[in-house]
């Protein structure tokens, strides 16, 4: 972590909007002694890895632990090859490891940052080199923290915004284009049912996840008939290491008594993927977030919010 005991402290994300100095290291998992080695762990040229350029991977962000390591590992029990990304280096590589034994698949990792790096404009390109290509993104990546906005340290803030706003962005952006010129793929964005409202206390991580929100919502309304699909899902309150980082007792919060477990989360974000959804809430949730957000239906606000550039002629 940077210097925080200055106020001049600058967010090192800026970087992600300069051109890479090098490409970001992406790992294979470690040679598992009962599986044949995979195709891709050969060392290629960059002329043979960009003519074997063929394999679908999905690349799922927060795969270290929570919701995204959940949906790894359903993803990877159907056998989809998995590109893995967290910040924790040793369980992301353990992951990798224990997919690849289990369920017979290639999972690569990457340790990055996700809300600092300067590397992540040359991700694209790094895994064609390896013979990766994206069709599902899975932006899970997330994190927020608790407490009044004057009192939250300017570095967590910023950094909420960095991940879950901007990091999905980056991510998306970079990988999209290739989705639409294939004319296939999907962009999951975990936002959260407390993006649904405006929330005290946890003012910047809610209106991070509003961004995801209407950001996606928007985004697969743009690509409908394109063959790539956006999922935004909200999860309700999930048993993850989420409210340990956010600074949040459970225990001492009555909305947080009963939390769902993030392998029935990412069961039900696979079920409104199959089918077709573009926006899901899931999960049980506290009465007044289950229902509120109903009382004005999101589709009226989409349709509503579609109309307002249209051009007439
Ligand atoms: N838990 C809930 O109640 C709940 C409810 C609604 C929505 N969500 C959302 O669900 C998503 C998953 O959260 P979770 O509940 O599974 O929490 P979690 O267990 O804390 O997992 C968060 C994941 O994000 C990764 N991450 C955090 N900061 C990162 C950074 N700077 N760069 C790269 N990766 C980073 C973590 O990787 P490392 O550990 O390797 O750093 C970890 O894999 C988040 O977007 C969260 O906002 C959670």
């Amino acid at each position: 972590m940077s210097d925080n005991s200055s106020p001049l402290v600058q967010p090192t994300t800026d970087y992600a909007l300069e051109p890479a100095a090098q490409a970001p290291e992406i790992a294979a998992a470690p040679t598992v002694a009962t599986l044949p080695p995979s195709a891709a762990d050969k060392p290629t040229t960059p002329t043979e890895a960009n003519k074997s350029a063929k394999k679908d991977y999905a690349l799922v962000t927060g795969a270290s632990s929570g919701i995204g390591e959940a949906i790894a590992r359903l993803l990877a029990s159907k056998k989809k090859p998995l590109v893995l990304v967290g910040r924790d280096e040793t369980k992301l590589k353990k992951l990798a490891e224990d997919l690849r034994h289990k369920e017979g698949i290639d999972a690569r990792f990457l340790a990055i940052d996700l809300a600092r790096s300067k590397t992540l404009p040359n991700l694209p390109t790094a895994l064609k080199r390896m013979g990766i290509k994206v069709d599902v993104l899975v932006n899970a990546a997330g994190f927020g923290k608790r407490g009044r906005e004057a009192t939250i340290n300017y570095e967590d803030a910023l950094n909420t915004v960095n991940l879950n706003c901007r990091a999905t962005l980056a991510l998306t952006k970079l990988f999209l284009p290739d989705m639409v010129a294939r004319k296939k793929g999907a962009i999951i964005n975990i936002a959260a049912a407390v993006g649904l409202f405006p929330v005290p206390l946890m003012a910047t991580y809610a209106a991070s996840k509003a961004f995801v929100v209407s950001w996606s919502q928007a985004l697969s309304q743009e690509l409908k008939k394109t063959g790539v699909r956006v999922l935004c899902v909200c999860p309700g309150p999930t048993a993850t290491k989420f409210y340990e980082r956010a600074g949040i007792r459970t225990s001492t919060v009555p909305h947080l008594q009963s939390l769902n477990d993030p392998q029935t989360i990412a069961e039900q974000i696979m079920q409104a993927l199959k089918d077709g959804k573009t926006f899901a809430v899931v999960g049980s949730q506290p009465f007044l977030m289950k229902y509120l957000p109903k009382l004005v239906p999101r589709q009226a606000l989409l349709q509503y919010g579609s109309s307002l550039l249209e051009e007439t002629n």
